[in-house]
């Protein structure tokens, strides 16, 4: 083929996945296959992310997209990205205590955060490393980010989690279910049935009190339930998705309503900490947060959820400063 014109510079838009292992390499693979931007994708296993990328490469012409997915061990590669998505971590294995979870994933995300940075400044962060809200954080307070560039996923799978099973329930599409939960990730978080509908019907018009409740606990204990069954490792499918849908509204400017982990300046009357509350999502991030009208009960519910993110995050900070053995 002939070249008709001189090369021009192409700006895809390039996301940098933080962590090739399962969250991160399902959510290269739903990114690419969405055609939304090139990715990156960094781990520390030499090899493993150049592996990963080269398989989902391959898949292109299958797939049809033209997407390029570039493998590395190196953040030099990274540059240049308008989204970096954090799943680098550990998860939590039989023996290991809350607080060794919190000092290895609290080095990891800072380290990980730092390095994205430096080499893309401008890129909005995305963290999905457990424990969520802390360590969304720490990414904040390590890169010095605006608020409204430092965001953690948990609500869009947890509600997800609620809307399947109002779905199974019911009988009904779910996509047609749309339901939002509030507060840390974890089973102190706050599942708001009251705002769940189906095609605009109130849940509370459709179950009753007790089962929305036993719906509400499965919810609470979603991710426990997968590592039950699963035995080696947690849930990544609907991770990988929900992230993708954050993703999505960045890069696309959709202005989404999605509940997102944000750093708090005295909304919902809490300030200094990162929670899951509902936030829309466009270009420059988190573009405002809404403050739901919230029940007495649920406003109590929220406030035991932030106590405890609160208490990990001075536990995270003293660990980060050598204070704890
Ligand atoms: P995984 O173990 O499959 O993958 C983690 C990857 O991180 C591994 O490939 C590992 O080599 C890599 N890694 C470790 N240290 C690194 C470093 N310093 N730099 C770059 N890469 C590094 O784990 P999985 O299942 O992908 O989960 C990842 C994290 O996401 C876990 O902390 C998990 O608890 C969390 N998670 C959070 C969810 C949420 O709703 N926020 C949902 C699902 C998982
Ligand atoms: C989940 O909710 C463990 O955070 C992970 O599946």
């Amino acid at each position: 083929m002939s070249s008709l014109h001189s090369p021009i510079v192409c700006n895809l838009p390039r996301i940098t996945i933080v962590g090739a292992g399962r969250v991160g390499s399902t959510l290269a693979q739903r990114i690419a296959e969405k055609n939304l931007a090139d990715v990156v994708l960094l781990d520390i296993i030499p090899g493993m992310p150049q592996g990963l990328a080269l398989d989902l490469m391959e898949a292109r012409g299958i797939e049809l997209h033209n997407r390029q997915i570039i493998g590395t061990n190196n953040y030099v590669d990274t540059s240049g990205s308008v989204i970096v998505v954090i799943t680098a971590g550990i998860p939590r294995k039989p023996g290991m205590s809350r607080d060794d979870l919190l000092k290895t994933n609290a080095k990891i995300v800072v380290e990980a955060a730092k390095n994205a940075i430096a080499h893309s400044p401008h890129a909005i962060l995305i963290v999905v490393t457990n424990p969520l809200d802390v360590m969304t954080y720490l990414a904040w307070q390590a890169t010095g980010l605006s608020r409204s560039r430092v965001m953690g996923m948990a609500g869009v799978l947890d509600s997800a989690r609620l809307e399947t099973f109002i779905a199974l329930e019911l009988g009904v599409l779910p996509a047609d279910v749309k339901a939002m939960v509030l507060g840390s990730h974890g089973d102190l978080m706050v599942p708001l049935p009251r705002y769940a509908t189906v095609n605009g019907i109130p849940v509370t018009e459709l179950l009753d009190t007790a089962t929305i409740e036993r719906l509400a606990t499965r919810t609470r204990n979603g991710g426990a339930e997968i590592v039950e069954l699963m035995q080696t490792g947690g849930a990544f499918f609907a991770p990988a998705s929900a992230t993708s849908v954050m993703v999505e509204s960045i890069l696309l400017n959709q202005s989404r309503l999605l509940p997102v982990a944000a750093y708090l300046q005295g909304e919902y009357g809490l300030a200094d900490l990162v929670i899951g509350v509902p936030c829309r999502l466009g270009c420059s991030g988190i573009e405002s947060i809404l403050e739901l009208p919230l029940s007495e009960e649920e406003t109590a519910a929220l406030k035991v959820s932030a106590a405890s993110v609160r208490q990990n995050i001075d536990l995270a900070q003293e660990i980060l400063a050598g204070n704890t053995l």
